[in-house]
């Protein structure tokens, strides 16, 4: 698509041959309001070199540029040059674009032979998956799928945490009071209550404690009655994920959890003690990472089990070796940021320079309104039932709004689904936050449903105009301030993605697909759109049909789907 801010630079460079197009690039504002031009270039850096006040500079500079066919005024206002990009050339860019690439606007091929490494979601087996998993499930899914849509190789990896001590205590918990029926009617929520006792009674009899040790001594050491349970309970525990996973519509490429890095950690170990990186104490051994203002990193314990921090470090190292990442994402709540730190220092201290590209992505906290539920409150949700009240409630508000909807059940799903990931992704990651139903559920304000709405209305628009993307059309025709701040929207998205996949923020894009709903909804309640002039009907609905196709390659991105009707 034409990029009028490289326009901008070309102007630019045309008369000023002290500036390079990168530097001209970075000086470039956007004006904060419409009135001042799309584009502004502030020239005070440059009365050093003409010897001139700022307010001149920029006056003369304008007097050069002459007539240009993609901006329709350039002026100077005291020390900046505001350019105004030529509507019509604007709205024929746009148009043509999405009516050329349809659900592929936005994407590129930036990525191309980079590969990307998502690591997200990875709950802990036989521990609950709540709600605070449910963050990393759906922004990492995000994530995942804009870097794709930029054309990286993305692997999506789903890091289980299916080993550890706690596989020691199911293991004795299931000897003593385990029933395998029981436990394969309700896995999760079984393996959760022996979890529970076991901690509990080795509350009263610290024996327990040594049991489970010994268990998962027992596991590391490829016992095969313990390999068997092992198998098993993480078997059946997957298989409630996925049912998760498949509402939400995710699919991983490697469930390589923290088990399939045992192998792989004696290696680490040796290379630690050949570079001299590692100390002893008290039969421990760890790297000291006090020149660094964190506490040491443990990589063994005396009775020589590894840890958490060394099946990272061997993660690190296999995906390196078997991807050769251009990126190593995380996406693992902020509660772990030091533990992240720590291992992504130790190999970098091991002299990899690849460390730079271990990215850690955290997120704040969610609770419930109610606070009854915050799992900080020992109270767990499971992600599952969240899911299906917020599927309940929508089918509810669909059988008042619109009883005759045929598939109710499945644009329920969709739309129910749909509202609680987009809750999950309007805010800064990094932003603690309060889930609330009301809000999430609501088909008015900055919602999900609100969205989907747009697109669906959008839709029915199309098929009661019968609109076909081959029809010629005069862009001209859509000649109104709304249809402009609705196409500026548009013209802005791939930018939009593009920031997002930087920053690794999808809320980016969820606020921008707001923005545009609203813009368009403005455009809807002031123009009819089904006119009898058939050529401003056509063009109207190219804008309808842009939009709605914006919105539904925005909200794909994030996770969420588009029905036609709701
Ligand atoms: N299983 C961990 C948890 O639920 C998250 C794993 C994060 N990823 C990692 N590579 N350490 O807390």
């Amino acid at each position: 698509m034409l990029d009028f801010r490289e326009k901008v630079v070309d102007l630019i460079e045309s008369q000023i041959e002290f500036l390079n197009r990168d530097e001209i690039q970075a000086l470039i504002e956007i004006p904060p309001s419409a009135d001042m031009g799309n584009y502004a270039f502030p020239v005070f850096t440059l009365s050093r070199q003409y010897r001139k006040a700022p307010n001149m500079i920029a006056e003369e500079l304008v007097s050069k540029f002459g007539e240009n066919q993609y901006f329709e005024k350039i002026e100077s206002v005291g020390p900046y040059i505001n350019f105004f990009i030529n509507r019509e050339k604007l709205i024929e860019t746009v148009m043509n674009d999405i009516r050329f690439k349809g659900e592929r606007f936005g994407s590129s091929n930036m990525g191309e032979d980079k590969t990307v490494i998502v690591e997200y979601s990875s709950p802990n087996i036989a521990k609950p998956f709540h709600i605070g998993h449910i963050r990393t499930t759906v922004i990492g899914n995000a994530i995942h799928n804009i870097y794709k849509f930029l054309g990286f190789n993305t692997v999506a990896i789903n890091h289980l945490g299916d080993y550890g001590t706690q596989f020691g205590m199911l293991i004795s918990a299931y000897k003593k009071w385990g029933d395998k029926k029981v436990i394969e009617a309700d896995p999760i929520n079984e393996l959760l209550k022996l979890y529970v006792r076991f901690n509990s009674e080795a509350e009263e009899d610290a024996k327990l404690r040594d049991e489970a040790r010994y268990w998962f001594k027992e596991l590391e050491n490829g016992n095969k009655e313990a390999v068997e349970l092992w198998t098993w309970i993480r078997e059946i525990s997957l298989k409630e994920f996925n049912k998760v996973y498949d509402m939400l519509n995710i699919k991983f490429d490697s469930y390589a959890g923290e088990s399939f890095y045992s192998d792989k950690m004696p290696a680490v170990i040796e290379e630690l003690k050949e570079k001299n990186l590692m100390k002893e104490s008290d039969g421990a051994y760890l790297v000291d990472l006090e020149e660094y203002n964190m506490p040491p990193a443990l990589i063994m314990k005396s009775d020589g089990s590894t840890l958490y921090t060394t099946r990272d470090i061997a993660a690190a190292f296999y995906r390196k070796k078997t991807y050769n990442f251009y990126k190593n994402i995380y996406v693992v709540a902020s509660q772990q940021n030091l533990h992240f730190k720590q291992w992504m220092k130790v190999i970098e201290l091991m002299g990899y320079e690849w460390a730079k590209d271990c990215i850690h992505i955290p997120f704040g906290m969610v609770s419930l309104e109610d606070g009854t539920l915050s799992t900080r409150k020992g109270r767990v949700v499971f992600l599952e039932d969240v899911l299906n009240t917020a599927i309940d409630n929508t089918l509810k508000i669909i059988e008042e709004r619109n009883p005759n909807l045929e598939n109710k059940e499945e644009v329920a799903k969709q739309v129910g689904i749909g509202a609680v990931i987009f809750q999950e992704l309007f805010n800064q990651r990094i932003k603690d936050y309060v889930f609330t139903w009301d809000r999430t559920l609501s088909f008015e304000g900055e919602t999900g449903p609100y969205v989907q709405y747009t697109h669906a209305r959008a839709n029915s628009l199309l098929e009661k105009g019968q609109f076909d993307t081959k029809d010629t059309v005069d862009y001209s025709l859509l000649e109104g301030e709304d249809e402009l701040n609705v196409i500026r929207l548009l013209y802005d998205f791939p930018k939009v993605v593009v920031n997002a996949m930087e920053k690794n923020e999808p809320y980016f894009i969820t606020r921008h697909i707001v923005e545009i709903a609203k813009t368009f909804n403005k455009f809807y309640t002031n123009s009819h759109i089904i006119v009898d002039d058939i050529e401003l009907k056509k063009a109207r609905l190219m804008l309808t049909y842009a939009t709605k196709t914006v919105i539904k390659i925005g909200l794909g991105l994030l996770g969420i789907e588009a029905p036609n009707r709701m």
